[in-house]
């Protein structure tokens, strides 16, 4: 991992990174050091894990420590401050993206969406590079339980997520006894236990998680074998530079796999920020920006990956409580280094 500072020309060219972090603590696990200056970024403890915050907004470690002493306080805290309207925006995603990742696993159940396509694309790869996987925007890292079986314990698997209660919680659902949060409509809460298996449990202890932002990644160039971006693409204030980053970080032979860059709900994806934008009406857009994110109709844009596989129509639903299920449906991409 490289720091802020340390990624920039004049790091490169061996100047000395000025607006380095300053070392917190000196028990960190050795993600939350820059390979390049040796600086110690802040390291958050969030229940089981120690999160590295490697982001421009300096309060985010701050966030991030308020949101894992909250979840410390279990869900009856939380479902106490919610009836008392006391809950920050930060955690409405908490209630969506932690029954949309582990619902399964909640007892009883909630649907979530059916991810085996992930595992059916990465199974097919063919001559992977050896190395990590990244989850970007992996949220509470439940991605992970949908990686082929090979890869768990051969490959590690690192989380960049932004938001402070997502990572807090992937730390909380390592606890003893875990439970999920779980709306029955909005502002009923329900605390449900969260049963995970043995090996579900080793799979997620095994993700390191770091706080960063995707725009601008805390990770050396090459350093990835494969990156798996589900539903996030379409959420970044600017989806080319976080395209740009993915190539960047992807060894040559790498994958990227991408869901719902373009989905085409203005409420969700603003039309400015979809990477289809500027298409002629009427492109026939999924192939248009399968050439557009292969370099093939803007020469030179991420002509470093090449496209191997799309699927169309994929069902996404989105639990948002008991009442409402947003029903997303989801293109999906996967794409090699060259
Ligand atoms: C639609 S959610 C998808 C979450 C998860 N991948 C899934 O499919 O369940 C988008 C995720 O991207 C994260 N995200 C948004 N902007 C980000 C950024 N700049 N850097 C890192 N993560 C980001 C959000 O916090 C959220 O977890
Ligand atoms: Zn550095």
């Amino acid at each position: 991992m490289v720091c802020v500072a340390c990624r920039g020309a004049e790091a490169d060219a061996g100047a000395a990174p000025t607006d380095a972090p300053t070392p917190v603590s000196a028990a960190l696990d050795s993600m939350g050091v820059c390979t390049r200056c040796g600086v110690v970024w802040p390291t958050v403890p969030c229940g089981a894990r120690v999160v590295p915050v490697v982001h421009a907004d300096g309060a985010m470690a701050d966030h991030l420590a308020d949101a894992a002493t909250a979840l410390s306080g279990g869900l009856a805290e939380l479902a106490r401050r919610w009836t008392a309207g006391e809950r920050s925006r930060w955690q409405d995603a908490l209630w969506t993206y932690g029954p949309a990742q582990l619902g399964a696993l909640l007892e009883p159940p909630v649907a979530q969406p059916d991810q085996s396509w992930v595992t059916a694309f990465l199974d097919d790869l063919d001559a992977l590079p050896d190395g990590p996987v990244l989850l970007l925007g992996g949220a509470l890292g439940g991605e992970a339980l949908v990686l082929p079986a090979a890869w768990h314990g051969s490959r590690d698997v690192v989380v960049l997520e932004s938001h402070p209660w997502l990572v807090a919680a992937s730390g909380a659902l390592l606890a003893a006894e875990p439970s999920l949060g779980v709306l029955r409509r909005p502002g009923v809460l329900e605390a449900r236990p969260l049963a995970l298996p043995p090996a579900a449990r080793q799979v997620l202890s095994a993700v390191r998680v770091v706080l960063g932002d995707a725009h601008d990644p805390p990770f050396e160039a090459g350093a990835f074998a494969a990156i798996v971006a589900l539903n996030v693409v379409d959420s970044v204030a600017d989806p080319w530079t976080v395209m740009q980053q993915c190539e960047a970080l992807l060894r040559p032979g790498g994958a990227l796999l991408l869901s719902a860059p373009w989905q085409g709900d203005d409420a969700v994806t603003p039309a400015d920020r979809r990477l289809d934008a500027g298409l002629p009406a009427d492109a026939d857009v999924p192939w248009q920006v399968a050439c557009r994110v292969t370099g093939a109709a803007i020469p030179g844009v991420l002509d470093g990956l090449a496209l191997q596989h799309l699927e169309r129509g994929l069902a996404w639903p989105l639990r948002v409580h008991d009442r409402l299920t947003w029903r997303y449906e989801v293109d999906a991409l996967l794409l090699r280094r060259v």
